[in-house]
């Protein structure tokens, strides 16, 4: 697939796409012995080799996780105030890796990792639409009543919440609590716990199970499981990156 050399090189780790575009257009990078100044040059990473002086740019090799965050933890790669963060579960393999997204310190579940910033923006842009699956256990009843409201959107910070898919699994008379699951395709702050509070259903678990094609499936909460090539296009497919 062809790809813009400048963004080749940003996501080689030469520099940022601005100052790569600086980088070409000074003459300094060739691909296969030619020099090209061009910025808006494409070429197939696979095939064409480029090289910076003596230095041959490779591209990084892509890598995707799937972890299931336990409560407890931020999602970020260090926290100034010492508390534990999802790198803590991560293998040392690859310190490239970011996190498609948030869970709140006290939300559990299907958490995607990767070196591959194009598909982070797709799953966390609203604009592409991947939807997300929670799995809710809240205080109380949840009248059909509430999840048609749900359904519809709910007023957010001034915003109507876009339209959810809501399943109402059972409620627990004994214990005083429904169990539901929610989908959803925007990821807006502290976004399934506003909502089910507005309706006055808070929250007591929140667990995400699904983002786009992908199930937390038999994943141990803190454990950690590079996805297949399967997988990864299921993903990228359900994030539009592929046809
Ligand atoms: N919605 C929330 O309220 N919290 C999360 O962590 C994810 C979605």
């Amino acid at each position: 697939m062809l790809e813009r050399l400048q963004k080749f090189l940003a996501r080689a780790g030469v520099a940022s796409r601005r100052d790569c575009k600086e980088i070409i257009a000074s003459g300094k990078v060739r691909v296969n012995g030619q020099i090209v100044t061009e910025t808006g040059a494409k070429i197939d990473p696979e095939i064409d080799k480029v090289t910076i002086g003596k230095r041959t740019i490779r591209q990084p090799k892509l890598v995707y996780y799937a972890m299931n965050k336990p409560k407890g933890y931020i999602t970020s790669m260090e926290d100034p105030r010492g508390r534990r963060t999802v790198r803590d579960l991560l293998p040392d393999i690859d310190n490239h890796v970011k996190p498609a997204g948030r869970l709140d310190y006290n939300t559990e579940g299907l958490l995607i990792f990767t070196n591959d910033g194009e598909l982070i923006d797709h799953l966390t842009h609203p604009r592409y639409g991947v939807w997300k699956t929670y799995w809710i256990e809240s205080r109380g009843v949840v009248t059909e009543k509430a999840a048609e409201r749900l359904r519809r959107g709910v007023m957010l910070d001034g915003r109507k919440t876009s339209p959810a898919k809501v399943v109402i699994i059972g409620h627990d008379a004994q214990k005083n609590k429904t169990q539901l699951t929610v989908e959803i395709h925007e990821g807006r702050k502290h976004q399934v716990r506003e909502m089910m509070r507005i309706v006055g259903a808070p929250v007591l678990t929140l667990r995400r199970i699904k983002v786009g094609p992908i199930s937390l499936g038999k994943l141990k909460v803190g454990e950690t499981r590079l996805l297949g090539k399967v997988e990864v296009d299921r993903l990228k497919r359900a994030a539009g990156l592929l046809d």
